[in-house]
């Protein structure tokens, strides 16, 4: 059948394609450790899941508004007071399937042809398709690990031109695991308040931050810097709720958010129903179990550093969010150990597969072709038994 031009835009996630080859392996009996994955390994927690089983049986089964159940957009307003000390109307709140579709939607909606979005390297892959799809043009701002990955107000700065729409924040970052400092944030957002830019401002890894560190908003930097920022959150990550594909975007512009809500309703209605609940119960309930996950990532990370620094050519920054590692592999690719070659880190990527049984994303699809991202949501036991494969297949 002949296609629509559109579908030469699109381009598979490469997290995705790589997490399905780890699975085909894994099916074929392959011993494969994946550190592919972008979402916690534990469960759901079960008072979580118990409130899903609870409104369930209360027969909340049916359609919801399309921008979700009005007790849950007064949760989400309510939490990011506490959180970040800013107020939102409920109105303001439009809960999605995930954060994947409030960025869709606000691209689609926010995005004239042309339009720049403004997007520092490495970036989450799925960013600049969106931007794409929506007819806008991503202007790709690289920032490496010679700068600890932060990206700051003077890259956005020189970035700008007249025909910039947008520019997206992501702190803590995936993949890089930065958290920007809260001036710098402050900064950015001032800047763009002054230019009448939109910050989309993707806050899934708020919550997980480390070494006694805060995510700060830029939304929490003044009525200005609220009014021009689009906060992006879900309960995914935080809550370990991945599969129940609940997120949210808070703003102060209730045209946008009108509009948001048009466009939803007609792609899927509204997010699920009995997620919707369970994501009301995470919100309003204790913070216990993300503390205790987000010590057990924390301990993670520091093995998963620990390991990777001891691996010829690798060079790992210490992420303090997230919970991904994004080491540069630009002197393993140019110096490999005697008899093995890699053209770039895809081919070292795939190498690791077939070599070690180990999964891990090249940086290709995050916009930095010398980096791998090893993702440490898994057990201290499989990192070391992955990272032990690893550096034997690359005989060190
Ligand atoms: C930075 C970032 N934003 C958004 C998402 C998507 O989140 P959700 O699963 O809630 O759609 C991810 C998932 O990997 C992510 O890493």
């Amino acid at each position: 059948m002949r296609l629509a031009d559109r579908v030469s835009l699109l381009r598979p996630s490469p997290t995705m394609s790589l997490d399905q080859k780890a699975k085909e392996l894994q099916t074929q009996g392959r011993p494969i450790i994946s550190f592919g994955v972008g979402e916690p390994d534990f469960d759901t927690p079960r008072w979580i899941q118990d409130a899903a089983i609870e409104a369930m049986r209360q027969g909340k089964t049916k359609y919801t508004a399309v921008a979700g159940i009005p007790e849950l957009r007064e949760a989400v307003a309510r939490r990011f007071l506490r959180e970040q000390g800013v107020e939102y109307p409920a109105a303001g709140v439009v809960v999605t399937v995930g954060a994947k579709q409030a960025l869709y939607e606000l691209f689609q909606v926010l995005l004239n042809p042309g339009d720049e979005v403004i997007v520092p390297s490495p970036y989450w892959v799925t960013y600049p398709d969106q931007i794409v799809l929506a007819g806008g043009v991503p202007v790709i701002v690289p920032i490496g690990i010679d700068r600890g990955f932060a990206f700051g107000l003077k890259d956005f700065e020189a970035a700008i031109t007249p025909k910039t729409r947008a520019l997206v924040m992501n702190s803590p970052q995936n993949p890089s695991g930065v958290v920007l400092p809260g001036d710098e944030v402050a900064a950015i957002a001032d800047f763009a308040a002054a230019h009448d830019i939109v910050i989309i401002s993707d806050e899934v890894y708020g919550k997980l931050v480390y070494d006694g560190l805060r995510h700060r908003s830029p939304a929490s930097a003044g009525r200005a810097a609220q009014d021009c920022t689009v906060v992006v959150d879900a309960v995914s990550k935080s809550y370990a709720m991945t599969g129940w594909r609940i997120g949210y975007m808070l703003t102060t512009d209730l045209d946008l958010s009108q509009a948001v809500q048009n466009l939803q309703s007609q792609l899927t209605s509204n997010p699920n129903t009995i997620a919707q609940y369970a994501a009301l119960a995470a919100l309003d309930g204790p913070d216990t179990d993300i503390l205790k996950m987000r010590d057990r990532f924390q301990s993670r990370r520091d093995l998963m550093v620990e390991r990777l620094r001891r691996l010829p050519g690798f060079e790992t920054d210490v992420p303090h969010g997230a919970f991904y590692c994004f080491p540069r592999v630009r002197d393993l690719l140019d110096h490999p150990p005697r008899g093995l070659a890699w053209r770039d880190a895809d081919e070292l990527a795939a190498y690791l597969l077939e070599e070690a049984a180990v999964a891990v994303v090249p940086g290709t699809g995050f916009g930095m072709p010398d980096y791998l991202r090893f993702s440490y949501a898994t057990s201290e036991e499989r990192i070391a038994e992955a990272l032990d494969r690893v550096a034997a297949a690359l005989k060190a």
